[in-house]
């Protein structure tokens, strides 16, 4: 948590941690980025989803998901009778990797805090995982999306328990008509899930537990080396 920030509602911690995000040199980068792409959305929503990385136009932007695959998940929302402003939007890494390459394990790692944080701060009833990197960072498993899309589990996170949906990430659905068919099964589910519909969510996955949210401090303490057993790729 940001210093001076303790007596402050959870919103306005949001805002405090986004602001103190924005100046972040725990990794390289804070070398290439134009801007941090924290997240956005509304600070007390039950629905959280968490994609991999900004691209160019979220780094333009300061604005996750704003450009193709961004207008596919305001469509599939839409499709659930929920508009962007309803959610909360965020991803693994809050700073575009040069050329949209893969985000890279020290990475996670250095940026792991501000997505704990931030979760703990919104405590979301459902967070939907976009893709292999925030499905693999969150659940703690190896197991890509395609095995584990549409499975739903309750997961620790710090000190927030969640129902963990993974689905796939718009932007591979973009092009590929049959995940972008499963994409949209999978979402439709995503009701039942808000609503704690009895028997969604797969009872017999243990809790995982990933590194509680560090206290405040300018730059972020080294992560544990349990991060190590996360087994990201
Ligand atoms: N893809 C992501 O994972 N995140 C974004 O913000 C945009 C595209």
């Amino acid at each position: 948590m940001a210093a001076g920030t303790e007596s402050l509602a959870a919103p306005d911690k949001l805002q405090a941690l986004g602001e103190h995000a924005a100046a972040c040199p725990n990794c390289r980068l804070a070398d290439t980025r134009t801007q941090v792409v924290f997240g956005s959305g509304a600070p007390t929503a039950q629905l959280m989803f968490v994609g991999e990385a900004p691209g160019f136009h979220e780094d333009q932007q300061g604005v996750p998901f704003v450009g193709a695959a961004g207008k596919l998940l305001e469509r599939l929302l839409g499709e659930i009778g929920l508009a962007r402003a309803d959610v909360y939007i965020a991803n693994v890494l809050k700073c575009r990797p040069p050329g949209n390459r893969d985000p890279q394990l020290d990475e996670i790692e250095a940026c792991q805090p501000w997505l704990v944080q931030q979760i703990e701060l919104i405590r979301p009833r459902v967070i939907a995982t976009l893709g292999n990197f925030s499905t693999k960072l969150l659940t703690g498993n190896p197991a890509g999306i395609t095995r584990v899309h549409g499975v739903a589990q309750d997961v620790v996170v710090g000190s927030t328990r969640v129902v963990l949906f993974p689905i796939y990430h718009p932007a591979a659905a973009l092009y590929t008509p049959a995940m972008l068919k499963v994409l949209e099964e999978d979402f439709r589910r995503i009701p039942a899930l808000l609503g704690g519909a009895e028997g969604s969510v797969a009872p017999a996955v243990p809790a995982v537990a990933i590194m509680p949210a560090p206290p405040a401090a300018t730059t972020m303490p080294a992560p544990p080396a349990a991060t190590a057993q996360l087994g990201l790729f």
